[in-house]
């Protein structure tokens, strides 16, 4: 067990636990997360005050992560051989899919510092290697960059232009924002997931699209 990870999940609820578990759709992988078994009984209020202060968002896969690890590893021509940046990377179960699936160099971005500490022990416990960022570099451009389940802060809309930019192609994956019309995305999948363990959210949250972007996309808007 991660002695790193216990102490800042129960920074945020003293009660709480981890166990290593692989999310139902990536079974390859394994992961730190939060242990629903040992939580009896519904969070006192001073607890529910403590999840929103500081949220322990990498302790979950979230219902999009799922589905983008899943893309990524079914279809590893995306990333082999690329250098792949993933954004509000959580558990790093994006990165850690990247990185199986044979991408050169990996970074995985949290504005959170626990779950720079978490990627890097699911890092380890996949025996991938990962690198850790708070903020992107605005030197590089990368050829991939990854994002799931970012959008549930809707400021976060403002980067999708940005990352389209600065990336040959990026992926991204969210439930949370239904119709989504951002200029050189493209809609490339719909698919089921949960977030694992599991928070029962509403269903429509369960409900995953994958958009890409790609400069092609823009030159064939171009060329209308
Ligand atoms: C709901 S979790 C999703 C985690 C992971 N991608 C997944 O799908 O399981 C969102 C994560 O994004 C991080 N985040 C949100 N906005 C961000 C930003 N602009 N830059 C970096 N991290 C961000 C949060 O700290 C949090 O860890």
């Amino acid at each position: 067990m991660s002695d790193l990870l216990l102490p800042l999940l129960q920074r945020t609820l003293p009660r709480s636990a981890l166990r290593v578990a692989a999310p139902p759709l990536i079974p390859e992988v394994r992961l730190y997360l939060f242990d629903p078994a040992v939580m009896e009984g519904p969070l006192s209020h001073d607890e529910a005050q403590a999840v929103v202060a500081e949220p322990a968002y990498w302790s979950f896969c979230w219902a999009s992560g799922q589905v983008l690890a899943r893309y990524i590893l079914d279809h590893p021509e995306l990333v082999a051989g690329k250098t792949v940046w993933d954004i509000g990377t959580g558990s790093g179960l994006a990165a850690i899919a990247a990185a199986l699936a044979g991408a050169s160099v990996v970074l995985a971005c949290d504005l959170d510092s626990a779950a720079q500490v978490a990627v890097g022990e699911n890092a380890a416990l996949n025996g991938v290697r990962v690198r850790v960022c708070e903020t992107l570099p605005t030197a590089d451009n990368p050829d991939v960059i990854t994002a799931a389940d970012v959008l549930y802060d809707r400021d976060n809309l403002q980067w999708l232009p940005e990352w389209r930019d600065k990336a040959s192609k990026v992926l991204l994956a969210d439930s949370r924002v239904r119709n989504l019309a951002a200029p050189g995305y493209e809609l490339k999948k719909t698919a089921s997931g949960r977030t694992f363990p599991d928070l029962n959210e509403f269903d429509e949250f369960n409900e995953v699209r994958i958009y890409e972007s790609g400069r092609h996309i823009q030159d064939e808007k171009k060329g209308d």
